[in-house]
């Protein structure tokens, strides 16, 4: 089962937890330092060997090779391994959900990439380009999954914010030009990428992964800086790092930098180099990597396992895993090596009505864009057009898995897309197109639908084989994001721009839907006949129902967008870095953030020329809202003193006092429409420009509601700041400093429409 990626603001948190929480009894994990005792105690046991079997890939213990990352059994000691499998949005290589199937660690939830580059690959698989709002989705995420005994791997730390040379690569003459490099300056790296992690440790996440890429010039997963003063210091992170698959270059330097867990290790079927191992074992005996590092290694990777015990109760691994993962790999070839391997077995079957959860989602997390004159939603109208190759089911079979994204940087041509590609994708077992979906509604309603899949005749405009004219003409387009390519453009693929306009000749009511991975971009926007757009992300295999709901209105569109849609490529953030091909530079690949934080809305706030098309934290709704002008603040005594409060100490996450409640904001909203709907107001507040360095953004996101209201209802937002909401990352100080002077304080429906503002006095 999966769930929406690319999620709008709201439906987020109710999306993780429902779909964390279905069927899994929820477990209250033990205290850090209790696990910390149990999993030390359990590695004093071992032999060398077996230590060395704890933080390395393997095949795992049976016949068959069960999980894209595993960990082999002491059997002795009744420990059965560790399984993993992917990702941040379901199952993957697998039938569907986590705990149920055997499955100890998600490889997710992602917040790197956070989207610098909306062109980037991956954005999809993560929260989007604000920290404020990945922060509290990766603490949702984290919490929610974790409550179902499951560990969490929040990857990929950090700075990893583009696919093209993600790995290292070898020259003819055997010249290794090295992966791409992130240079980010403390405060960025505090204040926008870290953020989120920060959220993640302070939830429990069991894992952290590294990243393939370099940060500073150092391999992610070798950097002491970022794994050792960063993540276990100054976030006090008890859990282990797990290497990106493959991301692992040697052995000492990996191990001392902060490495705890190599994946995939020994499995040579994976096609990766293995540095921990035997390598790891010799460079313990020859007294490069400490006995004790070998044993904090050990003992990180089996906290988790305990705290959320995984020693109690846990399910086998579904022995249709091994199989399901290698077919989805290699296909039904026969590899005489590896008989046995995917000898069919049957799944175990756990979706229970979970498709119910997706359909709802989907369709909440919908953003309304535009909507002229109430298009939206439909009503009695029985003449229909459904145009578009988004439409009807993918024609290639609708698991896609190109070997790698740069072998189909566009997808497939015919076929919706409910999900990105790459590990973060995720196996159905069912997907409802919207084609299906919406013929079976309007054929319920007695109406008629005339159909044009093909983009190509559509632009050209050919419509010869429709007549009559059709009341309502929907056109389904789509863009395709994958792991290991970064998108060509920023373009709905497939001749659409030129379907949108020739759709737009033939009908005076056309509405576009769109599926994709975030920022596409919609030149056709202003066009008068089209009278409605809706942005529906990739929602997941319900896609067809989802979509049906929100256009006849059974569920309002309250999704709101998490990052900013730009008029043009211009504005969408720095390009791409792309080194020609025939360097013979091995550090070629480096890229000053020199932007800061300026990305997405702190971008267009800090160019007060330049204008999105429609800006983060926009979305219609089917009713209309209005918000009181006063904002109302009420600082709950915890201390606005400039500095941390060290004495309060430190937990997973940091220091403690950062984390507490300094203010609570209070402002009414209004539904003043005729329908019932829900407003998501947000509150985003200005740090003084005077008192701080520069690279201060104009305003941040910290704080949304979601408010169900009835027709004439009102209700009040409540926003809560904690301390390092009201804080800079001083470089100097290397602390989180509360400046002097005044904050403001806004709050509206979008980081445009602001309704209310409010100062305090530091
Ligand atoms: C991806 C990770 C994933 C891993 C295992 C890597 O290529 O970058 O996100 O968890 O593969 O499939």
């Amino acid at each position: 089962m999966h769930f929406a990626t690319a999620p709008s603001v709201v439906c987020l948190i109710t999306a993780i937890r429902l779909v964390s929480a279905v069927d899994s009894p929820l477990i209250t994990p033990l205290a850090w330092d209790e696990a910390s005792e149990k999993a030390k105690s359990f590695v004093s046991q071992l032999t060398m060997s077996e230590k060395i079997g704890l933080v390395t890939g393997s095949y795992g213990s049976g016949p068959i090779l069960p999980c894209v990352g595993t960990l082999a059994a002491v059997e002795r000691l009744n420990y059965t391994g560790l399984c993993m499998s992917d990702g941040p949005n379901g199952v993957n290589r697998a039938d569907s959900e986590f705990r149920m199937k055997g499955v100890h660690v998600l490889l997710g939830p992602s917040t790197g990439p956070m989207g610098r580059h909306p062109r980037g690959g991956r954005g999809w698989e993560g929260f989007g380009p604000d920290p404020y709002l990945a922060g509290v989705a990766m603490n949702e995420s984290v919490t929610g999954i974790e409550a179902t005994g499951v560990q969490t791997s929040s990857k990929h730390y950090i700075g990893n914010e583009q696919e093209t040379q993600r790995n290292p690569s070898t020259k003819d003459d055997g010249t290794v030009i090295e992966a791409v490099s992130a240079n980010i300056d403390d405060r960025t790296l505090h204040e926008l990428y870290l953020w989120p992690f920060a959220n993640a440790v302070r939830a429990g996440t069991a894992s952290v992964m590294c990243a393939y890429s370099r940060l500073n010039q150092t391999y992610s997963c070798a950097s002491s800086e970022i794994l050792d003063t960063i993540l276990k210091d100054e976030l006090a992170f008890l859990g282990y790092v797990v290497s990106d698959f493959g991301a692992t270059h040697s052995t000492v330097d990996f191990a001392e930098g902060g490495l705890d867990m190599e994946m995939p290790g020994n499995v040579t079927a994976a096609g990766f180099p293995c540095y921990f191992g035997d390598k790891l074992l010799e460079a313990v005996q020859a007294n490069k990597v400490s006995e004790e590092r070998l044993e904090d290694m050990a003992s990180r990777v089996m906290t988790p396992y305990f705290r959320l015990h995984q020693d109690k109760d846990f399910p086998m691994i579904d022995p249709a895993t091994g199989p399901v993962l290698f077919v989805t790999q290699l296909g039904h070839v026969q590899v005489p090596s590896m008989a046995g391997m995917f000898t069919e077995v049957p799944a175990i079957d756990v979706r229970a009505d979970h498709a119910r959860g997706i359909r709802e989602l989907g369709a909440a997390g919908t953003v309304l864009l535009k909507n002229v004159n109430g298009t939206l939603p439909l009503t009695n109208q029985t003449s229909f057009a459904l145009f578009g190759n988004g439409l009807p089911d993918p024609t290639i079979g609708s698991t896609f898995v190109p070997t790698g994204g740069e072998d189909a940087p566009e997808g497939y041509e015919i076929g919706t897309f409910d999900i990105g590609g790459g590990s973060g994708s995720v196996r159905h077992t069912d997907l409802v197109s919207p084609l299906e979906a919406i013929r079976t509604k309007v054929k319920a309603l007695g109406g008629r639908v005339q159909l044009l899949f093909d983009n190509n005749e559509i632009a050209a405009g050919r419509f010869t084989t429709i007549y009559p004219t059709p009341q309502v003409c929907l056109l389904f387009l789509k863009a395709w994001a994958t792991e290991g390519a970064d998108r060509p453009d920023l373009n709905l693929q497939w001749n659409a721009t030129m379907a949108v306009e020739s759709t737009a000749r033939l009908c005076p009511n056309t509405i576009v839907v769109t599926h994709g991975p975030g920022v596409v971009l919609m030149p056709w926007a202003d066009n008068e006949n089209v009278t409605a757009i809706l942005a529906a992300h990739y929602p997941g295999e319900e896609i067809g129902n989802s979509i049906t709901d929100v256009l006849w209105g059974t569920v309002e569109p309250s999704g709101r967008l998490p990052y900013s849609i730009p008029k043009d490529e211009a504005d969408a953030g720095p390009p791409i870095l792309v080194v020609p091909e025939n360097t013979t530079d091995p550090g070629a690949w480096t890229e000053d953030f020199v932007e800061g934080q300026m990305i997405d809305y702190r971008y267009f706030d800090a160019n007060s020329g330049k204008e999105p098309l429609y800006e983060f934290g926009y979305g219609l709704s089917y009713t209309e809202f209005d918000m009181a002008p006063g904002l109302n603040v009420q600082l709950t005594g915890g201390s606005l003193n400039q500095h941390v409060n060290k004495s309060m100490g430190i937990a997973p996450g940091g220091m403690v006092d950062l984390w507490t409640n300094v203010a609570v904001v209070t402002v009414n909203v209004t539904n003043t429409g005729d329908r019932a709907g829900a407003a998501v107001p947000q509150l985003y507040v200005s740090l003084p420009q005077d008192t701080t360095p520069p690279g201060t953004p104009v305003k941040v996101l910290r704080g949304f509601n979601k408010l169900h209201l009835r027709k004439g209802e009102t209700k009040q937002a409540t926003f809560e700041l904690l301390r390092r909401d009201l804080s800079y990352w001083d470089v100097q100080e290397k602390e989180w400093v509360i400046p002097r002077g005044q904050i403001t304080l806004f709050s509206g429906f979008s980081s445009k429409d602001i309704r209310a503002n409010t100062t305090i006095s530091v």
